[in-house]
């Protein structure tokens, strides 16, 4: 299957995967859900914010348990984040049908749509809208590069943005999430196991800073005369890694935006996306404050921390072999759904790299397979 993925969205040039919400990768990669729902004999439903649904079972009688992931990936991502806890839920749900086994609840299979929030700029888009954490309304007007809003874009889609929000009806078919992924760190390489368990996701946010000044000559302008955004913007990235520093925290400014990005000019504006993570909220609240101070700063997005439900973390790590539990400073529909109470888990694969949101991102077949059989195991305790 992940073959089968592979060419979907690539870059020839970087072997990077493009694959922004809505896109024609994207709608690519619906199509590809839908087919292995239906070899599977599963009914597939897209609800009113685009995230998909294969069941095997009919959930408006009894909440089921799900698996899954997302499709979509970061600007130049990797093949494994995201399409691997896909990709798993369908060969588990292989696993447990060649056992013979008949679960005793709906399992589901689900596609969350825009997870990493490359176009538009808010990540895990459909679980927030399914979940009711984004406003509508406030999605609708969100624009991406081209200045496309996401209404114009869903309904370029054939989708339906005016019913866009809460569902609680399809909330109240999940009794239990459960995600799988590539791991983004060395934490499984150092411990020595191909599978973990999740304990908990960073508190993690997105800032917009909008540095402004005067567009101009870069030949005429005496330097005195300059107003050029360049500057603050350059002190803030320096200023990210210090106080990140200070605090025991991470800080990146990953994206930026100059206009009117000229080389001969000064520039006229400068936005910058901050992203800070850490083990507590102070301390990211703390570098976000210090780093804000007389610059224009919007939060695009904020996610709490999320302590994964004790229970169910234990009862899966004891399923998936006594896997060992690590937290991450990765974002996940996971955390959105645990944070508006469905209880929820994460196994991760190990990474032998580490890398992760870079072509470079992998993880090695007999890894991809122990995920499987871990998951498959899982589901199996869950829905007997
Ligand atoms: C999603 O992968 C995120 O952590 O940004
Ligand atoms: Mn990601
Ligand atoms: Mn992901």
């Amino acid at each position: 299957m992940l073959d089968e993925l592979a060419r979907i969205g690539r870059d020839p040039a970087t072997n990077g995967y493009v694959r922004d919400a809505w896109s024609a990768a994207d709608l690519e990669l619906r199509e590809w859900f839908r087919g292995e729902a239906a070899r599977r004999g599963l009914d597939v439903h897209e609800d009113r914010n685009g995230n998909l649904w294969a069941w095997w079972g009919d959930p408006s009688r009894r909440a089921g348990v799900v698996t899954g992931s997302h499709l979509d990936s970061v600007r130049q991502g990797g093949a494994f984040d995201g399409p691997l806890g896909v990709v798993s839920a369908f060969a588990a749900l292989d696993v447990l049908k060649n056992r013979d086994f008949v679960p005793g609840r709906p399992l589901g299979i689900a596609c969350f749509s825009d997870e990493e929030g490359a176009r538009f700029g808010v990540p895990c888009m459909g679980s927030r809208l399914l979940t009711g954490v984004l406003d509508p309304e406030r999605a609708l007007g969100l624009t991406d590069d081209e200045g496309d809003t996401l209404a114009d874009v869903m309904a370029g889609a054939g989708r339906k943005p005016q019913a866009i929000g809460r569902d609680d009806e399809t909330l109240a078919m999940v009794a239990t999430f459960v995600e799988l992924h590539v791991e983004q760190g060395r934490g499984l390489v150092e411990l020595g196991a191909p599978v973990g368990v999740a304990s908990a996701i960073w508190p993690h946010g997105r800032w917009r800073f909008d540095f402004r000044g005067e567009a101009n000559h870069a030949g005429t302008t005496r330097l005195v005369d300059r107003d050029d955004p360049m500057l603050p913007f350059a002190r803030m990235v320096l200023a990210a890694r210090e106080t990140a520093t200070t605090h025991g925290v991470v800080a990146t400014v990953g994206k930026v935006r100059v206009s009117p990005n000229n080389a001969n000019a000064v520039p006229g504006s400068v936005s910058a996306w901050l992203d800070v993570r850490g083990a507590r909220e102070e301390d990211v609240r703390a570098v976000v404050g210090e780093l804000a101070r007389g610059v224009e700063v919007s939060e695009e997005s904020w996610t709490p921390v999320v302590d994964f439900d004790a229970a169910l973390r234990d009862r899966v790590a004891a399923v998936a072999g006594h896997a060992p539990v690590l937290p991450t400073g990765a974002g996940h529909d996971a955390g959105i759904l645990a944070s508006a109470g469905v209880p929820s888990a994460m196994v991760f694969v190990r990474n032998p790299t580490g890398v992760s949101h870079s072509p470079q991102e992998h993880a090695e077949p007999e890894d991809c397979e122990a995920g499987v059989v871990a998951l498959a195991n899982v589901l199996e305790d869950l829905c007997r």
